[in-house]
């Protein structure tokens, strides 16, 4: 059976984006091995001075690191590992001021690992995890589709770049304007719903 990575932080009661991904859950779970990451429960390490040190000592400089200092990344290299087994990735969460949240681009920091998710060739940069699929799926308050903000997302396009730099390919569900269009937002959701069973069905 295929795998599936859900990546979720969907942390607001009632959250529109939780009803999105618990629809691809149902729709799915008996046709693939899913592990559930809930990024509003437990954040991956940031990379501060020590996180940061040692990753780049030893993903970089070749360093080999103490079994105490290894212990210090175990919690983003289990997280990274869980991304290198997967077959596909579900990534469930907000935008938050014209990004995506900060666990989030936590996860990103944590899983994107020189050596293991990309690495260096003499023509550039390879992306590593090259038969893995991804999915987002994701709301906003306000219309993103459109001008003024169409051009300040900053969240659809680094997601889509960050997957692909690891090999991934990544497509999105958005539903816009949640708060905006708040009479249109169980349509939002019914439309994501038959887009997210067009994307399943492709995949298993
Ligand atoms: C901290 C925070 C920051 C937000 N930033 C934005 C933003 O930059 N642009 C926007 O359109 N909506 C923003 N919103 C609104 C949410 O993206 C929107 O309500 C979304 O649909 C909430 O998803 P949920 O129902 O899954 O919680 C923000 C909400 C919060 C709580």
């Amino acid at each position: 059976m295929k795998k599936t990575l859900v990546i979720s932080y969907t942390p607001r009661e009632n959250s529109n984006t939780k009803k999105m991904l618990d629809f691809f859950i149902e729709n799915n779970q008996d046709k693939t091995e899913i592990t559930f990451v809930d990024l509003a429960e437990e954040a991956p390490d940031l990379l501060l001075k020590e996180h940061l040190n040692l990753y780049v000592n030893r993903n970089f400089g070749g360093v080999e690191l103490s079994d105490e200092q290894q212990n210090i990344l175990a919690k983003n290299d289990r997280m990274m590992q869980q991304l290198l087994e997967t077959d596909f990735v579900v990534l469930a969460c907000p935008m938050h001021n014209f990004s995506i949240p900060a666990t989030v681009k936590a996860w990103f920091d944590a899983v994107i690992q020189s050596g293991k998710t990309f690495t260096y060739t003499d023509t550039g940069i390879k992306g590593l995890c090259k038969n893995t699929k991804a999915l987002v799926l994701m709301t906003s308050g306000s219309d993103f589709s459109i001008e003024p903000y169409k051009s300040v997302n900053f969240a659809t396009p680094f997601l889509m770049t960050a997957f692909n730099f690891m090999g991934i390919s990544a497509e999105a569900i958005n539903k816009f304007g949640m708060i905006q269009y708040a009479d249109k937002s169980e349509q939002m959701i019914a439309d994501a719903k038959e887009e997210i069973k067009t994307v399943s069905n492709t995949w298993y």
